[in-house]
């Protein structure tokens, strides 16, 4: 048997103008999801994810991209496009293993694709170079999303911090120490599709202002590169706050959102943004280590949940 993992991931600096060739930092999250893998004999794929209630699901290997629940797609499409693209057909047991939630927006469908490609390249002895796997994962994230710009299938390949942008064109990675960050949680699910849709019509309606609030998102994420790197942390906070402004600006924050960022500014963080699409999911919030706490009770004090994460994490790996 083959298993394989790859971590989840944060959006620091640039989400949404990262869709529209801006880039961004994005950092991989020590909660990891993993794939194992084995041949069978027959012409069926057996995936089992018991994290989301999925026991025993088979589908053929002839029918892989057929309307499969949402939840088996992510697997099947990324078998489905490394048997294409390798001319191989084989039956298959699958079984995927997550330590977070596919709820909380840290990146678990970009994540078990990339498993899913690295366990097959090793079950099926292909040599497959990383910007091979991001290809050929960010094809099959964008074959059932249709859009996104692959920063979390980078996060999960490359690991660390990373400045990215769109498809892949720049993946860089910066050089520095753990950040001390809080993650808090809204409770509220965010759909992507939704709001990268959103943020297109704002652009319709007003091309000038909305991508002059891009051009400003890419300044700070130049200046957050060099700081990260400085490790100078009151800094970043500070960009980071100036970066929830303008994501404000562009109509994708929420009143939970704002709730939990207010709060963590008042527990003594340096700054705070949301972090990913946005309407939902997750905040950030750089503090000092003293203040750690603090900020934490304030989050929870208005309803958030702490996610307690390790970053920097490893890329995706053999097992
Ligand atoms: C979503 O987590 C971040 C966006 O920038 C979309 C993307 O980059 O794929 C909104």
């Amino acid at each position: 048997m083959i298993k394989a993992s790859a971590p989840g991931k944060l959006m620091l600096f640039g989400e949404h103008a990262v869709v529209y060739n801006k880039p961004c930092i994005v950092a991989a999250v020590d909660h990891r999801i993993g794939v194992s893998l084995e041949k069978r004999e027959d012409r069926k794929i057996v995936l089992s994810a018991p994290d989301i209630n999925f026991k025993n699901y088979v589908a053929l290997i002839d029918d892989l991209v057929k309307s499969h629940p949402k939840k088996v797609r992510f697997v099947l499409t990324s078998v489905f496009n490394f048997f294409e693209k390798y001319k191989i057909k084989s039956g298959l047991d699958i079984e995927t293993k997550s330590e977070f939630s596919d709820r909380i927006g840290l990146g678990s469908s970009s994540a078990v694709v990339v498993s899913t490609i690295k366990a097959l390249s090793e079950l099926f002895e292909i040599e497959v170079g990383k910007k091979e796997i991001f290809d050929l994962a960010y094809k099959t994230v964008l074959d059932i999303q249709g859009v996104g710009s692959g920063f979390d299938v980078a996060a999960a390949i490359y690991g660390g911090f990373l400045l990215f942008v769109k498809g892949g064109k720049t993946i860089k990675s910066i050089k520095t120490e753990k950040i001390p960050l809080v993650v808090g949680y809204t409770g509220v699910k965010a759909d992507t599709s939704t709001l990268v849709k959103r943020v297109s019509e704002r652009l319709k309606e007003n091309p000038k202002g909305i991508n002059k609030i891009f051009e400003e998102i890419e300044r700070i994420v130049n200046l957050a590169e060099i700081e990260m790197e400085n490790q100078n942390w009151e800094k970043i906070g500070k960009l980071m706050s100036l970066n929830q402004d303008l994501l404000r600006n562009l109509g994708i924050s929420s009143k939970e959102l704002e709730n939990l960022i207010r709060a963590a500014l008042k527990g003594g963080a340096y700054g705070a943004k949301l972090s990913g699409a946005g309407g939902g999911d997750c905040m950030i919030a750089v503090t000092c280590k003293e203040e750690q706490d603090r900020v934490k009770k304030e989050i929870e004090r208005v309803g958030g949940k702490i996610i307690e994460v390790k970053i920097p994490a490893k890329g995706v790996r053999v097992e």
